[in-house]
């Protein structure tokens, strides 16, 4: 058994070891980590087995599979952080984990429990402890899927599930000004639809308007409503928010839009500083009519919007240090970071 100097020195090595990662060039991309958690269903078992920590790599699946032929899946998107004092934290895991149960009845699919996925996250992010970047300089995203891979050509729900968790370290979504053109001809989703879901398919049908908006220079699309025409609802990965004077407005999520955390996070520290927030239909006139805009997101986090673009007509809005999203992006951050304490019991230490 060697010394105490010498374990300690071991422990204090283990604990400050990272991967050999650029952290002040990360961006919002994959960077593949050690290991991800492989989980599956069977119609035999009735369950989830248990599950395993794997090396991150290629899976196999069924050229028939209901993931791929059909789309039955579904995705969350969470973050681990790093303290100062290099301890982890979750922010709000089980808020995931309860979005994707609800989205995995919506789907036709059985849901790992809560117990479950927060298992698999915690074992995901401590398998690839290295990955998480230094304090404020990132997050781990973690990224758990659950699709139906079992066999499948006719029209039905899969036999056979699996529930997978990767991660990878990640920067900013958007480092670059927010500039939003409101899509008036696709919709994101629509009433009875699967937008208020994570659902897989709810993001690629969003690719053909998003290109044509980043190649007139636009940064993303804002969706109106697809019944009326004429209401906001939420970017192409992010839900968004309006201040006039001390009130608060973002679009009711009903079903079609997603019911983000960062956005219900978002709402409770905003009511907490005073504002009157409202959770309600945002008509577009009063959306271009606002003092201040911004996004929130997982990937996101919190970000203004510097301009809105309506039929070739720019709005442009508040920016910069003094702005309420300055402030809720601080709270935020620094609760998620563990810079700020945590009093709401938001932030799971693993
Ligand atoms: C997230 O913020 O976790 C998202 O789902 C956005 C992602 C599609 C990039």
């Amino acid at each position: 058994m060697g010394s105490l100097s010498q374990q300690n020195e071991v422990e204090c090595k283990e604990k400050t070891e990272y991967a050999n990662v650029n952290w002040d060039e990360l961006e919002f991309a994959l960077t593949k980590t050690d290991y991800m958690y492989v989980m599956n269903f069977t119609q035999d078992d009735g369950k989830f087995s248990q599950g395993t920590i794997a090396r991150f790599g290629n899976i196999e699946l069924c050229p028939s599979s209901g993931i791929l032929n059909y789309g039955q899946g579904l995705f969350e998107g969470l973050k681990a952080y790093r303290k100062e004092d290099e301890g982890i934290l979750l922010f709000r895991p089980q808020e995931n984990a309860l979005r994707m149960k609800i989205g995995a009845d919506r789907m036709c699919m059985p849901s790992p429990t809560v117990e479950q996925f927060i298992d698999a996250v915690k074992k995901t992010v401590l398998a690839n402890k290295r990955w998480v970047p230094p304090h404020r300089k990132g997050s781990l995203y973690i990224r758990p899927l659950l699709m139906g891979t079992g066999q499948n050509l006719g029209v039905k729900p899969a036999s056979e599930y699996t529930f997978l968790v990767y991660a990878s370290p990640v920067g900013s979504y958007n480092k670059a000004e927010l500039n939003l053109m409101v899509e008036d001809k696709v919709h994101r989703a629509t009433p009875g639809g699967t937008g208020g879901v994570k659902a897989v398919t709810n993001y690629s049908p969003v690719y053909k308007p998003l290109t044509q908006a980043r190649a007139k220079g636009f940064s993303d699309v804002l969706f109106l409503d697809a019944l009326t025409g004429s209401n906001i609802e939420e970017g192409s990965a992010c839900n968004i928010f309006f201040l006039k004077g001390n009130v608060i407005s973002t679009p009711i999520a009903d079903g079609t839009i997603l019911p983000g955390i960062t956005r219900k996070s978002i709402m409770e520290l905003a009511s907490g500083f005073g504002y009157q927030v409202e959770e309600r239909v945002v008509p577009l006139e009063e959306a271009l009519d606002a003092e201040e805009v911004f996004c929130t997101g997982t990937a996101m986090v919190v970000k203004s919007v510097a301009s809105i673009t309506y039929q070739g007509k720019r709005i442009e809005y508040k920016l910069g240090a003094e702005t309420v999203a300055q402030k809720l992006h601080a709270t935020l951050t620094g609760i998620q970071t563990g810079g700020i304490e945590d009093k709401l019991g938001w932030t799971m230490a693993i």
